[in-house]
């Protein structure tokens, strides 16, 4: 899609800096004030650089000094650049989830640049929920942008040990309640496992959410790979500042980058990643917002014919982001599957997919795999559905236990999450390794957020008599780190009366992954009883920005975006008035 060149007459910040009149006036003493002139600001775009940035956010911790120097390639290619400082969500700190405040980051970044005279946009996030948030507002605010991303820590170390952030806390949490690791090792450990700034470093939502922002075209290409404290970081920053303000005159919005085709991208290259099964959730919701059709099925079709590449943690066999950047990087990876992609889409980079591709090469065929050598033979993730799960629900077949695939056991079923806690290191608990574990009223609602506790702790019955794995489903998240037999974002949740609401203690339930079906083998006539019966819960949050979630947020199934701010909602607010 060609379009019409800008020029500085029809730059949208012009309309509040270029004409004599008594409102731009202000806007240019005001410029004046914070010590610019007239060269500073005429005939140039504005360029907002969005830094979520804070003291509480760890994976951010650079994103001070690599603001200065996106900046720096905004002043070089001949733009203003103006920081903006957005709400961080600190995947660590934030509770009861960051998902609760994903649609808050995007509404505030889309109205920051819409209020305000802005040209172009660069994106800066990378832990875990700030880059959907902010590709959704960049979608919704329809100026050029790019995603700046974070980039991945360094591998974690211990006494010499590799550790990948999360996968490792949960492996070395469980040795620590059988009681097989010191108080020493897990102090050590504590100290080892996240050693740089940079988001989390295995294959988790942080990396696969960079990952599917530069699949989708959305980050200058190889720049999602790149450990945040490498120089080529740096050097990526201030690329990033040079290239957005072309991107400006070029006029090169959003649309003319994601499209039905760059969002297939996307998912494709989530598959062969490994991806992290909030991927599902994000890609869905930013599906949405481009106006996009794509669903859980679609997600499904594409991951029975893309196989699992990357061989990082949590399903790969030990290799982290470091690695996978040595060993080529994103580029390499998606050269691999180059056959599946469509490589004529545009990128950021003002060239196509396959054209950015060109001379990628995968350094260690171990961590990036080959088709004919996969990790897995179809992609990380599949969606059920059933009479448990209506409107899906997904698990990721890599990363569970090939015994699991199919199932059929009685249900131990747990209405919160501290019912749940309890009831775990209850050595006495009744529960063998065939039984499910259910804990339901953790959804969008329920939680509320959908908290990642889709990884239900393994009760210590079990963790005791050796045993590492059994089926869990719940209607929560999980973190991309987390693995083990879980079945997530049952849709929909038993806060609003999903069949999972009806599921009781001793219900025998049946997982056939090959036929994508999960359900309890409970008949018609009693299910209707139950249902009869069902009382809905209170809801969790009676006031202020919770209460609003709670009146507009989706099911899992949906992408969990507010229905006022999807594509299509209503007609794009006007240009305001200046
Ligand atoms: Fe920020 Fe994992 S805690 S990406
Ligand atoms: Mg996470």
């Amino acid at each position: 899609m060609t379009r019409q060149r800008k020029t500085p007459e029809t730059l949208r910040s012009a309309r509040w800096f270029a004409p004599d009149d008594l409102r731009s006036f202000g806007h240019r003493s005001r410029l004046m004030q914070m010590g610019y002139g007239p060269e500073d600001w005429t005939g140039r775009p504005v360029i907002a650089i969005v830094n979520t940035w804070s003291d509480l956010n760890p994976c951010h911790m650079h994103f001070k000094q690599r603001a200065e120097e996106i900046k720096r390639g905004v002043l070089q290619a001949g733009g203003l650049p103006v920081e903006l400082p957005a709400i961080t969500m600190s995947e660590t700190f934030m509770k009861p989830t960051t998902m609760l405040y994903r649609n808050l980051l995007a509404m505030e970044a889309e109205e920051q640049v819409h209020s305000q005279p802005i040209d172009g946009v660069v994106m800066m996030g990378g832990c875990d929920k700030t880059t959907p948030a902010l590709i959704m507002a960049g979608l919704s605010a329809k100026l050029p942008m790019i995603f700046m991303p974070a980039g991945p820590m360094l591998r974690g170390n211990y006494a010499g040990r590799t550790l990948g952030s999360g996968s490792d806390a949960w492996k070395y949490w469980d040795e620590r309640r059988a009681g097989n690791l010191s108080e020493d090792e897990w102090v050590g450990i504590e100290g080892g496992i996240a050693r740089s700034f940079g988001h989390c470093m295995t294959m988790g939502t942080a990396s696969t959410m960079t990952a599917i922002a530069e699949a989708m075209g959305l980050v200058l290409p190889g720049g999602s790979s790149i450990p945040a404290p490498d120089a080529g970081h740096t050097r990526l920053a201030s690329e990033t500042g040079r290239r957005i303000v072309e991107m400006v005159w070029e006029d090169a919005i959003p649309e003319t980058i994601v499209t039905e085709a760059s969002i297939r991208n996307a998912a494709i290259v989530a598959m062969a990643t490994g991806c992290s099964t909030n991927a599902v959730i994000h890609l869905i919701a930013i599906a949405r917002r481009a106006g996009v059709d794509f669903s859980l099925d679609d997600l499904d079709a594409l991951g029975r014919t893309t196989p699992l590449l990357a061989n990082v943690r949590p399903s790969g066999k030990g290799y982290l982001m470091e690695d996978f950047y040595y060993a080529g990087g994103l580029r390499a990876l998606m050269a691999q599957i180059g056959d599946k992609l469509d490589l004529g889409c545009m990128t950021v980079s003002g060239k196509a997919l396959g054209e950015t591709l060109e001379g990628a090469t995968v350094y260690n065929d171990d961590v990036i795999r080959s088709l004919d050598n996969p990790v897995y033979h179809e992609g990380s993730l599949a969606v059920l559905k059933g009479n448990l799960a209506p409107d899906g629900a997904v698990v990721k077949p890599a990363a569970c236990d090939p015994k699991f695939y199919l199932h059929e056991g009685p249900a131990i079923v747990f209405d919160s999450y501290p019912e749940m806690k309890a009831a775990v290191e209850d050595e006495t608990l009744d529960v063998t390794p065939d039984h499910v574990m259910v804990l339901r009223n953790a959804g969008p609602l329920g939680g509320p957020g959908m908290p990642e506790w889709g990884m239900l702790p393994m009760p210590k019955a079990l963790l005791k008599a050796g045993h590492r794995d059994m089926l869990r489903i719940s209607d929560a998240r999980m973190s991309g780190t987390s693995y083990g037999a879980c079945i997530l974002h049952v849709a929909p949740e038993s806060h609003v009366g999903g069949p999972l609401a009806l599921l009781k203690n001793g219900d025998i339930v049946r997982l056939d992954l090959a036929n994508r079906r999960l359900d309890m083998l409970v008949d018609d006539a009693e299910l209707e009883t139950r249902r009869a019966a069902w009382q809905k819960p209170a809801d969790k949050i009676g006031r202020g920005y919770g209460w609003m979630y709670a009146q507009h947020v989706s099911q899992a199934d949906k992408g969990c975006d507010f229905d006022y701010l999807e594509e299509g909602f209503g007609p794009d607010a006007d240009e305001p008035e200046i």
